[in-house]
């Protein structure tokens, strides 16, 4: 059977006791961390830094995380983020003015390296550097804020990736960020997603781990 994958998004999480949060989903069957960093400029809210993530890696979080950046001059962002435990760093390609560059410099520093789509940014660009990452991430909502909904396009997209990476026989993983409920995420799955990021559906709910397995149930029908 296929392997899917959830990675909770802990922009969702409490912050008060980030630890213990980020601790408690995992323990609960989140398989990776989701990292959201906001700028307030490239995306319009302000989340957190490198330090955050050393601090969690130092709280004995040993998952993968995945840094989504969102984040305006990423550049200067990357190393600090590689240095603060960074298994991934996923970025877009509107947030750089040299995309194969940014992707150069988080490969050269021994990252894996994701590229990320917003709902109207063009596939295009994967023509130019699919032989090079990692990791390709599609969102399912404007970036900026947990809690929205799915925007129901985002299959096709989903399936046009998919179809790509069987035609081309590229064997990275799709993920799909934004707005992933109960309800949605078998078709999302049956689209060609193989890591799913979930925030408020998740981190809202009283019993993650209950949470988790409704979402697990639904992928095995
Ligand atoms: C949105 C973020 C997402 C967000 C997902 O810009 O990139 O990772 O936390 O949250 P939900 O699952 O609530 O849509
Ligand atoms: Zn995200």
């Amino acid at each position: 059977m296929k392997k899917f994958l959830i990675a909770p998004s802990i922009l969702s999480a409490n912050f008060a006791c980030l630890g213990e949060d980020v601790q408690n989903v995992i323990k609960s069957g989140g398989d990776m961390i989701h990292f959201d960093v906001m700028d307030n400029y490239y995306v319009p809210n302000l989340t957190i830094g490198p330090k955050v993530l050393e601090s969690l890696r130092n709280y004995n979080i040993t998952v993968p995380i995945d840094v989504h950046l969102m984040a305006k001059s990423t550049d200067r962002l990357i190393l600090d983020f590689i240095r603060s435990g960074a298994d991934y760093i996923t970025i877009h390609p509107e947030s750089t003015e040299h995309l194969d560059h940014t992707i150069n410099l988080i490969k050269d520093n021994d990252c894996q390296v994701g590229v990320a789509f917003n709902p109207a940014t063009p596939l295009c660009y994967l023509d130019y550097i699919i032989d090079k990452i990692d990791l390709i991430l599609l969102m399912s909502v404007n970036p900026g804020f947990s809690g929205q909904n799915f925007i129901k396009n985002s299959l096709k997209k989903i399936r046009k990736v998919r179809k790509l990476l069987e035609r081309k026989n590229i064997n990275i993983p799709l993920q799909v960020d934004g707005g992933i409920k109960v309800k949605n995420i078998l078709d999302i799955a049956r689209s060609g997603a193989d890591i799913f990021v979930i925030g408020s559906a998740i981190f809202n709910s009283s019993n993650y781990a209950q949470t988790i397995m409704n979402f697990r149930k639904e992928l095995i029908k």
